[in-house]
């Protein structure tokens, strides 16, 4: 059932039952944090390694002091100026967060989501909810409810429909040690909006010691197609003579749009427009039978950084 109603969602949330969720960012499939059992649940229906651990979302402030230890205060700046919205912080869990959900660690995945019926229903419950976005392991994030029922179906009894995601990309990791901010996932939160509210941020989502977002394994985000994340289209074409291929551009198409075969498809340079639209031209490609899909890297700013990181996971080229 899709619907955008909060009262059934409580319902079936109260009773230890999943839902699928929207946020701003992607639709997750969420339950209660407090349920050992909507736990099992979740990690059963996207066949997820129970060593990845889950985000758990809340509807204010308050909440955080029954599910941490401390807020450091950079954390505490970071929640002022981008909460509700877009960005999680690894936080001390107290005891009140099960292992099930931090797959054992001593940090828990916390965020605000500002959709505004992700806040309604948050604030019309008294637990706060664990979210992982709602596709199976290591396929494209859904960003819209259709995506999710494709995904799960009946294998979920309600998708609570709020409309498109606007942001399209996920949230924005960081954790602290010390005064250090350290961004573990590039998210819709860009580096550049971080390091002017904190100052210098450390990025551990590329070399840095132990992976501390499992998440973060190289193949992720991917659409069944074949995908090549190109920084020269003309050339790579070449390589793919004969075949369906469908080219994405983030910038201008050119004349490659006569060409027999080839799909052409344009961000016309904007890369909010990009983040919002990624996923679903994903989902959408996906479904079209094309050997191949090539997608022109993003320049590499701002959302363009998380842009190309995704796309370089969800690539069978690394
Ligand atoms: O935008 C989002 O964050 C979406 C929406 C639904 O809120 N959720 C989402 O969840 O992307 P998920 O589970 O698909 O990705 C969460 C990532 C995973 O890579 C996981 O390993 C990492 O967060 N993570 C969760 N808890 C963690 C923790 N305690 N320490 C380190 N990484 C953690
Ligand atoms: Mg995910």
């Amino acid at each position: 059932m899709i619907t955008s109603t909060i009262h059934l969602a409580e319902t079936i949330l109260k009773n230890n039952g999943i839902i699928g969720f929207p946020t701003e960012t992607v639709y997750g499939l969420a339950g209660s944090a407090f349920s050992d059992k909507a736990i099992h649940t979740i990690f059963q229906l996207k066949n997820r390694p129970h060593n990845n651990p889950l985000i758990v979302h809340i509807g204010s402030v308050h909440q955080l002091e029954g599910i941490v230890r401390e807020i450091p205060p950079k954390a505490n700046v970071l929640i002022n100026q981008f909460w509700p919205g877009p960005l999680t912080l690894l936080l001390k869990k107290s005891s009140r967060i099960s292992d099930l959900v931090t797959a054992g660690q001593d940090t828990v995945a916390i965020r605000m989501p500002s959709h505004p019926l992700a806040l309604e229903l948050l604030n019309s419950i008294d637990f706060p909810l664990v979210a992982p976005s709602a596709n199976p392991y290591q396929s494209i994030s859904p960003t819209m409810p259709k995506h999710v029922d494709s995904y799960f179906g009946a294998k979920i009894p309600l998708i609570l429909d709020g409309g498109p995601c606007s942001k399209g990309i996920e949230s924005t990791i960081v954790g602290f040690e010390g005064d250090q901010v350290i961004v573990y996932r590039l998210g819709a939160i860009t580096l550049e909006d971080l390091e002017s509210c904190v100052g210098t941020v450390l990025e551990n989502n590329k070399s840095h010691e132990k992976i501390k977002s499992p998440g973060m394994a190289k193949k992720h985000y991917s659409p069944k197609t074949p995908l090549l994340c190109s920084s020269f289209i003309r050339n790579d074409i070449q390589k793919y003579v004969s075949k369906k291929i469908a080219v994405v551009y983030f910038d201008e198409l050119d004349d490659l749009e006569s060409n027999e075969g080839i799909d052409c498809y344009s961000f016309q340079g904007d890369l909010q427009y990009a983040s919002a639209n990624l996923y679903g031209l994903l989902h959408d490609l996906d479904s079209r039978n094309y050997d191949i899909i090539i997608i022109e890297k993003f320049p590499d700013l701002g959302l363009g950084k998380t842009l190309n990181d995704r796309i370089e996971r969800a690539s069978f080229k690394h």
